[in-house]
């Protein structure tokens, strides 16, 4: 099943039971398939190929076609000189994160560039010539806050669509969790990632029933909770836009998660999808879904969190690398136990 895309209308969001089905080939080559071109990555533009074919049976493209022609379309516009290499181009999203033991093959609308040097004409000729491509980012640092009331910073969105997702695995299953890459931060599906081998301890002590993912993003640790067999789960963060990919997250991983119903504070919800209101500071709840697991959705400071919300047992307080959360763990004291991711 095919969800409209909130971010371009396009048919980019599939439910994650659809995704996960065929996840495992996804990037696979067919038994046509050229090998791997295998260029070397600082090697200047003049002494790289004009072109790269896709393969006549699949269709799919090597990455480095796909680089290729977006350098060449680069160069074009005066953006890249002939000196300039496949590196320079940016670095290369799929559409579906998951961890690859071997370069993908690509297939329509499944990779982003995200970057520096794009212009916008360069990039929505990227996105209308090179079929592989499903966006451009101009890349201005890690996009979104790093506290409530901190400056946010958003990436471009020079052409197409930003929406990517990134399949999350641990020993209690999988979930998809879609993001909007030019204002969320970047996490690479990984195998054992670090903050999964967290909740995985976490859950075979039987501490995952009643949690809050205080600083959730997307909402990638609270929804694998409720995966996890959580009564209970709030999701919080100040930064809008990641609101609302938990929202959208909820719909696409509704049959996994047991979801029933889904409830939506619509007057709030249109309310922090102004970019006015981007950032949150008084904790507003929009949107609650109940099922196998109550799950609650705020947008606010997690030093007010439970100004608003019941404190659960569990408090999770995953904030970017060197960030300091003293003050943020005394505001969650009222929960019985704070981990930091
Ligand atoms: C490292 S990211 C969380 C990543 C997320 N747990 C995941 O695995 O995808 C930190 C998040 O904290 C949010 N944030 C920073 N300060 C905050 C605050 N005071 N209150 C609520 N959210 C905050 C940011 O918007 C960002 O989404
Ligand atoms: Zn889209
Ligand atoms: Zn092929």
């Amino acid at each position: 099943m095919v969800m409209k895309c909130p971010a371009c209308g396009k048919d980019c969001v599939k439910i994650a039971e659809d995704i996960l089905a065929n996840i495992d080939r996804e990037y696979m080559a067919c038994r046509d398939c050229a090998p791997e071109p295998n260029l070397d990555k600082s090697r200047p533009l003049r002494d790289l190929p004009d072109e790269l074919q896709r393969c006549h049976s699949c269709g799919k493209a090597t990455l480095d076609a796909v680089m290729l022609d977006a350098l060449h379309i680069l160069a074009e516009f005066g953006l890249r000189d002939d000196g300039e290499t496949l590196r320079s181009v940016g670095s290369p999203l799929i559409a579906v994160g998951y961890p690859l033991a071997y370069s993908p093959r690509l297939g329509p609308r499944s990779l982003i560039i995200i970057g520096e040097r794009l212009g916008r004409q360069a990039a929505e000729a990227i996105v209308e010539r090179i079929p592989e491509i499903r966006g451009v980012i101009h890349s201005r640092g890690v996009p979104g806050i790093r506290g409530s009331l901190t400056m946010p910073n958003e990436n471009v969105l020079l052409a197409g669509c930003d929406l990517r997702a990134d399949v999350v695995q641990s020993l209690f299953g999988e979930l998809v969790i879609y993001k909007s890459q030019s204002k969320v931060h970047i996490e690479f599906s990984r195998q054992s990632s670090p903050k999964m081998k967290i909740l995985e301890q976490l859950y075979i002590q039987g501490r995952i029933r009643d949690v809050t993912d205080g600083l959730s993003g997307p909402g990638t640790l609270g929804l694998m909770c409720a995966l996890a067999g959580a009564k209970r789960i709030v999701l919080n963060d100040a930064w809008s836009p990641a609101v609302q990919n938990i929202i959208l997250n909820l719909k696409v991983n509704k049959k996994l998660l047991g979801i029933e119903q889904i409830e939506y504070l619509e007057e709030h919800l249109e309310r922090i999808k102004a970019p006015a209101n981007y950032v949150g500071f008084e904790p507003m709840l929009v949107c609650r879904a109940s099922g196998k697991c109550d799950i609650e959705v705020y947008h606010g400071d997690l030093g007010r969190l439970f100004s608003k919300a019941r404190p659960t047992e569990l408090c999770l307080i995953d904030h970017f690398p060197g960030a300091d959360t003293k003050e943020l763990e005394k505001a969650c004291r009222c929960c019985k136990e704070i981990v930091i991711i």
